[in-house]
């Protein structure tokens, strides 16, 4: 099966990947965010640019280096994330939301750093934009989006509607609280889910993943163009 790819089987292709947790901010020493390390992200960024992809890589505050050769972009805020994908989408012939968004961030961002002082104390917050649906409504048919889920229940279930309702051409999804998957580890256990049906890959290396998935996405591609 892998005689169908050429080592570069990506040449030509432009490719973008958003990596890393949001920071959202609540006052200029404080934020939201979660426990993203931008690992997944940045093992798709470098398989992608290793079959010949020109890659864009759109990355919150992770401490990983980023891959040499590839067009870097830091944000930090899930807004700022929306406005740096709308600028280059329209380009792109792939796209993987690997990006942990925060669904929420604050009302208010303070100016002056936030003084404590009642017992308890309320933060009002507002959803998000997402980015991923978003990008979903507004995609041409050429492109391929992918999206990411972390789930600590109903894997299937949850994972499968956010493909459909975000209109993903695959999501890749994994457990959370199994051993050798999720944020900060080196290895996932994937289940890739498309409108077709879905796959559970074995315990691999996060660039194995990245490849695996990027390697699914291209075959997608060459589906759709057919
Ligand atoms: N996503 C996004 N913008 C958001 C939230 C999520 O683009 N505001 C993207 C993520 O990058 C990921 C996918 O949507 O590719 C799924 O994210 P996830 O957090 O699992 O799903 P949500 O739709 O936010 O649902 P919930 O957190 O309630 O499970
Ligand atoms: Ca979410």
């Amino acid at each position: 099966e892998d005689a169908l790819y050429s080592d570069h089987y990506l040449k030509g292709k432009k490719v973008l990947i958003t990596a890393g947790p949001t920071e959202e901010a609540i006052d200029p020493v404080r934020f939201i965010t979660n426990h993203s390390s931008g690992k997944m992200g940045y093992a798709l960024a470098k398989m992608a640019k290793r079959a010949g992809a020109e890659v864009t890589l759109i990355s919150g505050p992770v401490s990983l280096t980023p891959p040499f050769d590839v067009h870097k972009i830091f944000i930090h805020s899930a807004k700022e994330l929306l406005k740096e994908v709308q600028t280059c989408y329209q380009d792109q012939d792939m796209i993987l939301m690997a990006a942990a968004v925060a669904d929420y961030a604050s009302v208010k961002i303070a100016d002056q750093k936030i003084k404590k002082r009642d017992q308890k104390m309320q933060l009002e917050l507002i959803k998000n934009p997402d980015i991923l649906a978003w990008l979903g409504e507004h995609k041409e048919n050429h492109q391929i989006l992918c999206g990411f889920a972390m789930e600590t229940e109903h894997l299937l279930e949850n994972a499968a509607a956010k493909c459909e309702k975000k209109h993903c051409d695959m999501l890749a999804a994994n457990h959370l609280l199994t051993p050798g998957a999720g944020f900060q580890s080196d290895t996932n256990i994937m289940t890739l889910i498309t409108p077709e049906g879905y796959e559970e890959l074995p315990l691999m290396s996060k660039d194995a993943v990245a490849e695996e998935i990027l390697k699914r996405l291209y075959r997608i591609s060459q589906k759709s163009t057919r």
